[in-house]
């Protein structure tokens, strides 16, 4: 499963090598603002059902390509598969998001943790992306990912969503060594989920720590910064033209470029509340840059998307000595629901006219 696909800008920047134009894809290319997607969940009954069979998680993965000229294909599925397969079981409540039947809490039930068997708890995600791989035909590469650990963390110990966090940053100060044996199981966790994806197909690797932006920087570079550069340097990915590049975004890691340069990724991923320009200067062409438009920006209209991305692909080339070279495209965050697709359209295209060399 190694074959290059034909469209290898993607793994090119992120190799750091020239292209023809800037890849692009978005996070949450594949999601409710589709009608082929609300169809397809409306016949399969719940977001659940869809990630758990394959066949439909490779429909919907592909979904968005036969619309839009993507320059990669992302997996679909959860972060919070982990957590499910470690037996605190997902569900989802209509308007509510991802809930867990049994949350960890304590030292005890944290001690009781595993890593979950990747062939076989976590099978369906793997069936998937075998799958995926032999529908793309290596057109375009497919991206695996994974939560951070910290992220999973704020999932397992919340029992779901939170504003304030309460409850894992209590653990943080009151017990630290049972919420560092906790991320401890879930980097185990992590480097073997990306390693079975690798292994199953996945061209590329995305870690998304969604959470990490809810840390001062003290707690962030103990709780969530150590974890993830163990994952860039444990996780066995191959050499030079055959590497599998990660990439590490993170809602809020601007504070952290530096040493995010220096963890051993391939690539980071910004959120919009940084300029490209200082995030390129900032980290010296060690990485690549994804990212990283305002998502609301696709509520604007075709002529203000435009605007808007070439406005961030100038930001990039101002602050690499003005070279569009190692910026993959992308927005700071995932699309939402009520997002009109003809956007989505003028925003690739709009990518990729404004950046052609
Ligand atoms: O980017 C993609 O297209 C790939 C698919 C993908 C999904 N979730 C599909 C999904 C990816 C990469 C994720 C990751 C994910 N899941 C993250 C990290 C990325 C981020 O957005 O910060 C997080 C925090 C989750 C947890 C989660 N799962 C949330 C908060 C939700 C939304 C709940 C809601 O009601 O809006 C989900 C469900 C989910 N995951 C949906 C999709 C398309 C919506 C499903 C639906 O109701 O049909």
């Amino acid at each position: 499963m190694s074959n290059a696909p034909k469209n290898d800008r993607l793994l090119r920047v992120l190799r750091r090598e020239s292209v023809d134009r800037t890849p692009v894809w978005l996070m949450r290319q594949a999601g409710r603002y589709l009608p082929e997607y609300r169809a397809t969940r409306q016949r399969a009954g719940s977001f659940l059902a869809m990630a758990k069979n394959p066949y439909i998680a490779c429909e919907v993965t592909l979904q968005p390509l036969a619309r839009f000229p993507l320059d990669a294909a992302i997996l679909f599925s959860d972060i919070l598969t982990i957590p499910d397969a470690m037996g605190l079981e997902l569900y989802f409540v209509d308007g509510e998001g991802p809930k867990f039947r049994h949350p960890v809490r304590d030292a005890a039930s944290i001690a009781k943790l595993a890593v979950p068997d990747m062939e076989t708890e976590l099978r369906y995600v793997m069936d998937a992306v075998r799958l995926i791989r032999r529908e793309l035909n290596d057109s375009v590469p497919l991206i695996g990912f994974s939560g951070s650990p910290w992220t999973l963390a704020c999932y397992m110990v919340e029992g779901g969503g939170s504003k304030d966090f309460a409850r894992i940053k209590t653990m943080a100060l009151n017990d630290p060594a049972a919420l560092h044996q906790l991320l401890s199981v879930n980097t185990d966790a992590v480097i073997a989920y990306l390693g079975a994806q690798r292994a199953a197909g996945a061209q590329v690797l995305q870690v998304f720590d969604t959470w990490g932006g809810v840390l001062s920087p003290e707690m962030y570079r103990e709780f969530s910064l150590p974890y993830l550069t163990r994952i860039a340097r444990e996780l066995e990915r191959g050499d030079d033209a055959q590497r599998t590049p990660l990439i590490l975004f993170g809602k809020g890691n601007a504070p952290y470029l530096e040493e995010l340069a220096d963890s051993g990724a391939e690539g980071i991923g910004v959120d919009w509340l940084v300029e490209l320009s200082e995030a390129a200067r900032r980290t010296q062409g060690k990485v690549a840059l994804q990212g990283n438009l305002d998502p609301a920006i696709l509520y604007g209209s075709p002529e203000a998307i435009r605007r808007h991305v070439q406005r961030t692909l100038d930001s990039y080339a101002t602050g690499n000595g003005t070279s569009r070279e190692g910026h993959v495209f992308n927005l700071g965050h995932g699309m939402s629901p009520d997002m009109d697709p003809e956007h989505v359209a003028a925003l690739v295209n709009a990518v990729h006219e404004c950046s052609a060399r």
